[in-house]
């Protein structure tokens, strides 16, 4: 049982710091050594889900009436601390946005982005010094998840969340009323743009193809 358990031990840590690593597992990792993995649990012409491991990242949060000014803003904030303590940038970047309550509402939204910290931080993390950086331990989530390219603004996200809230809709997916809007480039970079969507799954994941559920009006 000892020898069992050790192995256990030893085997979940693996896992655990598996979760973020080498770049060369993904064909859309191509700016940093480190980013983070996932297991593709089903796929449809629509949008893939995904399994991601609690991991720790810095985030900040920055509220503002325009997306584009919070992402410019917090982005600074967060380069500050990994700039200041020599940490390597990582992929993807994450903004948490955050649902539009009325469709006429104008006023300011509170925005989270965040840093995946590398295998190297992520048991020990750095205190930030900034009282408006943090620390982050997000759960272990089933995310559903639209890619595109291009660049992701607010108003590429804005569209994009939609067209994939449209998607799990037409299948019944229960799901997360916030979405992230997710980068893997740095602003610099012209060719082989890489955004995704997600919308954390709330429910059994639904991986239903569209021509199934066309049959389901007949029953
Ligand atoms: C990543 O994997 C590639 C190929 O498997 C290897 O050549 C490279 O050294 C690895 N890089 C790191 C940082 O582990
Ligand atoms: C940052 O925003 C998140 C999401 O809205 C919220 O849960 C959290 O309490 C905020 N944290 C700080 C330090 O303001």
């Amino acid at each position: 049982m000892i020898y069992l358990s050790g192995l256990l031990g030893f085997l979940f840590i693996f896992t655990a710091e598996a979760r973020v690593g080498n770049s060369s597992g993904l064909s859309f990792c191509t700016e940093t050594e480190q980013c983070l993995l996932f297991d593709l649990i089903c796929k449809t012409a629509d949008y893939e889900v995904r399994h991601y491991e609690a991991v720790n990242w810095v985030s900040t949060n920055e509220t503002s009436w325009s997306m584009d000014v919070a992402v410019m803003k917090a982005f600074r904030r967060l380069f500050a601390y990994i700039k200041g303590n020599n940490i390597q940038m990582t992929a993807p970047v994450i903004i948490e946005v955050p649902p539009k309550k009325y469709f006429w509402q104008v006023s300011s939204t509170t925005y989270t982005m965040s840093f995946l910290l590398p295998v190297e931080h992520q048991k020990n993390p750095i205190n930030p010094t900034d009282v408006k950086v943090y620390i982050d331990r997000k759960p272990e989530v089933k995310a559903y998840v639209r890619s595109y390219g291009g660049w992701m603004m607010g108003f590429s996200d804005h569209y994009q969340a939609g067209i994939l809230s449209s998607a799990l809709d037409a299948v019944g997916a229960v799901y997360s009323s916030f979405h992230y809007g997710v980068g893997y480039n740095s602003p610099m970079a012209v060719f082989n743009r890489h955004n995704e969507v997600w919308f954390l799954s709330e429910d059994d994941p639904v991986c239903d193809s569209s021509e199934e559920m066309d049959l389901s009006p007949i029953f």
